[in-house]
């Protein structure tokens, strides 16, 4: 009887790793899209996007990905279904952030049009 309640401890804490270590690879698998994109930016140009280093730097997807799904081509498609209006996620998130963090001294980006949008 022991030994049958000790066999069944053993296993029920081999099952329960296990399931701790397939939800762990889960989140280390989740997806993180591509490393560098190119948002469309109207008229003063597009805007290289370095997706990888704000995901490091930031380490925190919910900073942007709040107003947003994690999708290719979403904020285009959210502002033509006026769900997103132009320049919200500029004004808000890229321009905001890079404002705030620069004047609290930290790393930060750019805040001028041609910073960001530098491609014709
Ligand atoms: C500083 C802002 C920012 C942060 C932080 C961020 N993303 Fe994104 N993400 C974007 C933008 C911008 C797009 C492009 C949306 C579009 O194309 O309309 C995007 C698109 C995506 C896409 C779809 C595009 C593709 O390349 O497949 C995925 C997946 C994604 N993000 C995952 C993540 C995850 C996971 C995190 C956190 C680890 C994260 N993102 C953090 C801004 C951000
Ligand atoms: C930190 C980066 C950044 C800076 C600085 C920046 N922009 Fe943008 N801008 C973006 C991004 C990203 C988009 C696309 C997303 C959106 O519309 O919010 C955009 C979109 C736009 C659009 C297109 C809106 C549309 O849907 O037609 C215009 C026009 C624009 N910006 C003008 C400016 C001007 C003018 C300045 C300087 C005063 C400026 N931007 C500074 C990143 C930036
Ligand atoms: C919550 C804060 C935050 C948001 C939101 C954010 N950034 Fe940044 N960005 C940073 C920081 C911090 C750096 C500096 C990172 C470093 O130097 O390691 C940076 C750097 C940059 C750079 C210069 C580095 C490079 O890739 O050449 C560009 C361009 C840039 N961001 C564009 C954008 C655009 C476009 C958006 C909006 C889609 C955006 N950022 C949103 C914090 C932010």
């Amino acid at each position: 009887m022991i030994l049958k309640t000790t066999t069944l401890l053993i296993i029920t804490i081999i099952c329960c790793a296990f399931v701790a270590f397939a939800a762990e690879k889960h989140v280390s698998e989740k997806d993180l899209g591509s490393a560098q994109m190119i948002l469309p930016g109207g008229i003063p140009g597009d805007v290289p996007f370095n997706h990888r280093l704000h995901q490091e730097h930031l380490n925190d997807c919910t900073l942007c990905h709040d107003l947003f799904p994690e999708k290719a081509g979403i904020i285009e498609k959210l502002k033509a279904e006026n769900k997103l209006k132009k320049k919200q996620v500029m004004n808000i998130q890229c321009v905001r952030c890079h404002r705030d963090t620069k004047r609290e001294g930290k790393d930060s980006g750019p805040i001028t049009c041609s910073g960001c949008h530098s491609i014709k």
